[in-house]
Formats: C-alpha cells, structure tokens, sequence
C-alpha cells in the first residue's frame, strides 16, 4: 500500500502499460499529468515498456503534441527539469485524432493501442485517464467498452481512472456508478481526488499515529476548533466553462477538504489497507451533523471574486470577465462552511472549511486551535491576554509543522509571548518535486487502490453538501461580485467565526 512506500524513489517500476489521455491539450494535462509522468520517470518508477497516448479533437501528430507538451514542462516541474529525462519520455509520447464522442473512431483507437503495443512492448495494459468535462465520462466508457478495451484477460488490465467532479450531487454521483458499472468492473474504476496523493496529506496520519504525545490531545476536552484553508490566489484561468458547472463547493470542498477532515478526525485504522482506512473515513463522514436549510443560512458562506489586485500588484480581472463565464454568473468561487460532527471524540468542536480563488495567498494548512489553559495564577498579568496554542500542519507551499506556544519575555515582569516552534520538509527531507498525482498515477498502474476513493465516500461527501447546494440553488446570491481578487474573501466568512467568538488564523499574503 502507498503510505508504507512513502519513500517511492525505492520502489519497483510500474508494470508495462500504455496511458491514455483524453484531454490531452487541457490544463490538467500539462500543469498535473505530464509533470507527474516526468517525476516518475526522473525517479525510475516508469517502466522501459511504457507510452503515453493523447486523443483528442485538435488536429496534431506525434510531434506537434510533443512540442506542446514540452512547451509547458519547463514551467511546472521548476528546478527539478533534467533534459535527459525528458528526452526518455517524450519519445513515448503519442498523439491520435479522434472524435471521442463519435463511436466509430474507437474502433481505430483499439487499432492504434495493439500498434503502440508492437512498438513498446505494453503488453495490451492501458490506463484510460479522463481529463475531460464530467458529461463525456460515460460516452467514453460506454464506447471503450464497446469496442472491447475495457475488457480484461489474465494477461492484462485495463483501468479507467475517473476525475473529479464524480457526479453533480448525491443522485447524479449514483447514476453515474450505475453507468460505469455497465461497462466494468469496480476494481477497474479509480476514482481520483489528488489530495489523497499529497505527501504531507498523508503525512497527517503519520504525525497523529506514529507520535505518542499527540492523541491523548486529539479531541473535545483539548481542542477548541479546527480551521481548513484550501487558498488559491490563481483565478479559473481557462477553466470558466468547466468552473460555471462546478463552483468551489462542488470543485473543492466535496472532495478535497473532506479528505482533509477525514484525516484530520479519524480514529487510527487497525491498518494502512485500502478498507480499514476506507471505514474510518467513512465514519467521520457519517458522523458529521446534516445541515438543515436554516443552517445553511448561517453555517455556509459564498463568495465570488471581482476585480483586485493580487498582492505582488497585478491588477486581474472578475470572475464574471472570465473566457467562459456568464456575465451574471452566479457561480461561487469562495466556500467556506462550519460542520460539527456527532461523535464521542468532536462533539461540540467546530471545523471550519475555507476555500476560495483568487485569495491573498497561495496556501492549504489545517490549523488546529488548542483550548486555552487555565490562567488563575497569573491573575492581573499580560499572561491573561496570551494566545491559545494552535497547531499548523502546512500542506502546501513550504511544507511543515508549526506550534505556537506562549513563553516569558526575559525581564523582571511576568511578561508573556507567542513563539513558533518550526519543522520544515524541506529542510529536514529535502525538496521532492511532486505534484500530487505521482503516486496516484504509479498507485493505478500497480493495481493499489488504496488512495482512490470508494464510491460510498464520494456519495457520503455529496450527502454533505447537498443541503448547502439546495439552499444556494434556490437562494441566487444578490451581492455578487462580493470580495475583491487579492484578498481573503467575503467580510461573512470573517462573521462565520466572529458569531462564535473565534476568528480565522491570519496567513501571510504571498505576493
Ligand atoms: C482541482 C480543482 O481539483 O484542485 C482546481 O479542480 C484547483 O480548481 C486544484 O485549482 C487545486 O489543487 P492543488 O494541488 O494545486 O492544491
């Protein structure tokens, strides 16, 4: 299983296989998949017997596609490019025309696989990755499995790895199961959330269940409350089509920062296997209180960027002047919600879930907020003032942990101040480049679904929300656009702690 292979660069090669892309020219591919295929190769995990294949609509060939991918691998894989490594790897990159909404072209597909087959020695084991719009999943299967690439032998596998939004809401999310179970297996579906393949995400797991000082913390009589912060200062970008169907709630919190809570509150799993760890997520995600239409009014806040400035000074555009994006979207582009869940270990500890673009940082942290202690003894002093202790596990940028902690101020008063205790990833490990779906991806070709997500947690997050969706649906938002780009969101989000005498930890713009 992935987690007790943390230190991947010593693991095997991945089995001989051919991955193939739909969506090839989008953003996913360029900014997540082609760096992810680079990092893997530059740590020896690809096989020798191993191509990438994109099909698409564009009108390109093997070169052309190559071109564009290496255009862009500069950019997202930094320091760590090595142009031995990608020379190994663009010459297994491929490109195929085809119409994947048009039956007929998968015929030529099938062709094309047995071709590159011949040519790498993949052995007939294909890994479909469908980075495209949710509404085309089931077509591609559907013809996938129509022209027999979805169909298995002993010799090989086919594996079908299914982006995120996985449904539109509860109902959408079981028909499509439905769907997909019509053409394959469900050990053949791999439902993606590329937060589960984050190192310091599953990290989470290790700080709480490999360190003893910890979880006799880890609860109600310690904890005050939990803040989650998934921050982007990007905007959609190209995105606007697919963002106009999806929002923040649906594209962040449904998944994503439900991962996190589910790390962040589990009990420890009898193991690291797939359904152990599986069942306590689920539990924590059973455990969380529904909210009912009136708390929607006062649990959930939406938001949506207009014009600003990013904090480095550029000026960037509104949401609603996005390529894409209707003019009168009401579209949320910030989310942030406070849960309680009913449990013996949180009951009566909020979690609050913040996530928003074009915000005054670039930054995912998880900061847990301890009670603060008793401070009759130092009755009249500024000790009375101090700061409870928090703890920050950063997920991203500059990794780490970070606890504060109040200590005297040298002097003959009782003065008192917060200080930081810092560990760093990188200054301990040191820097792996990574972008997340590395592991997924080396995880799917080995046949490891451990870090993929059940269909039951997916439908279990969209239970979650649903009430939320419900209310927004019915309730079109009237102050839109109403945060500017560059700052931290709504003024409502700041009153959703505010009501409960708690404010958000304040995180440094990155400008
Ligand atoms: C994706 C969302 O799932 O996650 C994007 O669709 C978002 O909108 C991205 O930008 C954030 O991922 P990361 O790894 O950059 O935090």
């Amino acid at each position: 299983m992935s987690l007790t292979q943390s230190n991947y660069t010593q693991a095997p090669p991945a089995p001989p296989n051919v991955m193939v892309i739909f969506g090839p020219n989008g953003d996913l591919t360029k900014r997540k998949l082609i760096p992810a295929l680079f990092h893997l190769s530059n740590a020896g995990l690809l096989p020798d017997s191993f191509a990438v294949l994109g099909v698409g609509r564009r009108d390109m060939d093997d070169a052309s596609f190559r071109d564009l991918m290496a255009e862009h691998i500069r950019e997202h894989v930094g320091a760590a490019f090595d142009q031995s490594v990608w020379e190994r790897l663009v010459e297994r990159i491929h490109y195929m025309k085809i119409d994947i909404s048009e039956g007929a072209d998968y015929e030529r597909l099938r062709v094309r696989l047995g071709e590159l087959d011949t040519q790498h020695g993949t052995e007939g084991n294909y890994l479909f990755y469908t980075a495209i719009p949710p509404s085309l999943f089931t077509r591609v299967t559907g013809y996938l499995g129509a022209a027999g690439l979805l169909q298995e032998t002993e010799n090989d596998w086919r594996r079908v790895v299914v982006e995120k939004p996985f449904g539109q809401d509860l109902e959408s999310a079981a028909a499509l199961n439905r769907e997909l179970h019509r053409t394959m297996d469900e050990g053949q579906i791999y439902r993606i959330d590329h937060y589960l393949g984050k190192e310091t995400v599953q990290n989470i797991l290790v700080f709480r269940f490999a360190n003893g000082f910890i979880e006799p913390l880890w609860n109600r009589h310690h904890i005050d409350h939990v803040q989650l912060t998934v921050a982007e200062s990007v905007g959609v970008e190209h995105r606007g089509a697919y963002y106009e169907e999806a929002g923040a709630l649906r594209d962040m919190i449904q998944n994503h920062l439900l991962v996190l809570l589910g790390f962040i509150a589990m009990e420890p799993p009898n193991s690291f296997e797939s359904s152990a760890m599986r069942d306590e997520v689920n539990k924590v995600l059973d455990a969380v209180e529904p909210l009912s239409p009136e708390d929607v009014l006062t649990h959930a806040v939406r938001g949506q960027y207009g014009e600003g400035n990013l904090p480095g000074g550029e000026k960037v555009r509104a949401y609603r002047a996005s390529p894409g994006v209707d003019p009168q979207s009401p579209i949320e582009t910030f989310a942030a919600l406070k849960l309680t869940m009913d449990n013996w270990r949180w009951a009566g500890v909020p979690f609050y879930l913040r996530t928003g673009k074009r915000l005054a940082a670039q930054c995912t942290e998880i900061a847990i907020q301890f009670k603060k202690a008793p401070t009759v003894i130092f009755k009249n002093t500024d000790v009375e003032r101090i700061d409870p202790n928090m703890l920050v596990l950063r997920i991203q940028p500059a990794e780490g942990i970070h606890m504060s902690f109040g200590a005297k101020v040298p002097g003959q008063s009782m003065g008192v101040g917060t200080v930081n205790m810092d560990f760093c990833y990188e200054d301990h490990f040191g820097n792996k480049p990574a972008t997340g779906y590395e592991t997924l991806i080396y995880d799917c070709m080995n046949g490891d679904a451990t870090l993929y997500k059940h269909t039951d947690t997916v439908e279990k997050g969209w239970e979650i929300v649903q009430s939320v969706m419900d209310v927004w649906t019915a309730l079109p938002p009237r102050d839109f656009p109403n945060y500017a780009a560059g700052t931290w969101g709504p003024a409502t989000a700041d009153n959703l702690l505010k009501n409960d005498g708690r404010r958000w930890r304040k995180i440094k713009s990155s400008g």
